[in-house]
């Protein structure tokens, strides 16, 4: 039997997917080959347990994948041999859930980056959280609806917030506050940091205050696989990663730990909070890990940052606000209020919901985020987030991104017209407007010209 309609469905997302622009940075545009071995028979099987110690019988293939993936991991980051590797984990948010069971108790203190700032749910988070340990996390951890996810419930949260002016971490204040807090593990890594991150100080400061340090590297993974960006493995306690945002594979995440924690986060993983592993998916990180030895797939990893510093400084020459004034990874962060744009019919500057989709309509897919020190809420949010990695998967060099900063730039000035009205009249009226019209059909052309297999 045919699905016609899922079918077709899928057809049309194939086709969005190439007709425009995806300048989410924690998307990509994988190979056919890893394509395949994520639809493969692969997915049939269960095989709950570790390479050669499995609850099921007929896992002697299913070995060979994942202990070949963990083989290939080793390399592409360079693992000290004696540190563990697990591929398990169903996506990032699960390795990081796996990482807490393993090495914390409830009711734990966590020390990690505030969400709005650019941090990530899966650090935990609670609403409206201050930012610091006190009376309002003690009572989110007793299980008040303030707790938005789950790990904010389980653990102490406390954050911090980057530099007021820099908009950079400030790490003496980050060991200021593990000092006085004393966590049990300090975490870094964010959705839209767009600077590289100090391991070492990290881990001495985690070290200092007897915490361990995790390291999520879930967005730049491909350009420490592309050695563009540093490498945490062997600095941190514990490294997670995610396999499919720049680093081109399957949804999946990856768990680098030392040797004295690796047991318990392969205990964690399996039976602690999953059952059977994706085995197609973990095959299709083996494809990509192999693809990332390759020296294109270094050029890769270069030319995504270049490609994300050339975007960066058009559009700053156009007036945006890039936060921390550019980037060294694959995102750029820009905070809309300096285009003072009247949103609604209360006027507010906090533009990112109707930026992002005015852009949807002229074929640039990206999403609007919180900046550090918001003013609007996450629905409502200041800035949009703007990423390199599917645009540059796709062949893309600087003069695109040159381009594609003069598309964006039209495209806001175009949304002052219509920011008055309310967001369903001005989703209605911003895709009917001629000249976005005008540069959806030129992405559209521009994507011609650069295929996606
Ligand atoms: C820093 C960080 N950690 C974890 C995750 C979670 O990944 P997933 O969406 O696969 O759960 C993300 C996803 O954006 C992330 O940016």
């Amino acid at each position: 039997m045919t699905d016609k309609q899922i079918l077709t469905l899928i057809e049309n997302e194939d086709e969005r997917q190439k007709i425009k622009l995806q300048l989410i940075p924690s998307e990509n545009w994988t190979s056919k080959s890893v394509r395949d071995a994520v639809g493969s028979v692969l997915m049939h099987k269960y095989s709950e347990g570790s390479a050669l110690n499995r609850y099921y019988e007929g896992n002697d293939i299913v070995d060979q994948i994942e202990t070949l993936c963990i083989k290939r991991a080793r390399k592409v980051f360079e693992v000290p041999d004696n540190w563990g590797i697990n591929v398990q984990a169903l996506a990032g948010s699960n390795a990081n859930i796996a990482v807490y069971n393993a090495l914390l108790r409830p009711g734990d203190k966590i020390l990690s980056m505030y969400l709005p700032d650019g941090g990530h749910l899966s650090h935990g988070w609670s609403w409206p959280d201050m930012g610091l340990s006190g009376e309002k996390s003690k009572r989110v951890y007793k299980g008040t609806k303030k707790a938005i996810s789950l790990v904010a419930k389980f653990y102490d949260i406390v954050q911090y917030k980057v530099n007021k002016e820099s908009k950079l971490f400030d790490y003496d204040e980050i060991e200021r506050i593990a000092k006085k807090e004393k966590p049990k593990l300090i975490i870094s890594g964010g959705t839209a940091y767009p600077r590289e991150i100090d391991y070492e100080r990290l881990g001495k400061i985690a070290k200092s205050v007897g915490a361990y340090y995790l390291a999520d590297i879930a967005h730049e993974a491909g350009l420490v696989a592309g050695r563009v960006c540093k490498n945490p493995a062997g600095i941190a306690d514990v490294v997670t990663m995610t396999t499919h945002k720049t680093l081109r594979g399957p949804r999946g995440a990856i768990i680098l730990s030392k040797k004295s924690l690796a047991k318990a986060v392969d205990r964690s993983v399996f039976p602690g909070i999953q059952g059977g592993p994706f085995d197609n998916n973990i095959a299709g990180i083996a494809v990509c890990l192999k693809e990332a030895m390759s020296k294109e797939f270094r050029r890769y990893a270069e030319q995504t940052v270049r490609n994300a510093q050339k975007l960066a400084s058009e559009l700053s020459k156009l007036g945006f606000d890039i936060l921390t004034g550019g980037t060294d990874k694959h995102l750029i962060l820009v905070d809309l209020r300096n285009k003072d744009l009247k949103i609604g019919t209360k006027g507010n500057t906090s533009s990112g919901r109707y930026i992002a989709r005015a852009l949807d309509h002229a074929g640039m897919t990206t999403n609007k985020n919180t900046v550090p020190f918001e003013t609007g809420s996450a629905v409502d949010p200041s800035g949009i987030r703007i990423g390199t990695p599917t645009v540059t998967t796709r062949g893309m060099k600087e003069n695109e991104m040159a381009m594609i900063a003069g598309w964006i730039n039209q495209v806001v000035e175009v949304a002052k017209k219509y920011s008055s009205l309310e967001f369903e009249e001005f989703d209605k009226q911003i895709s009917m407007d001629k000249e976005i019209t005008k540069i959806r059909d030129l992405v559209k052309t521009l994507c011609a010209n650069f295929t996606l297999e």
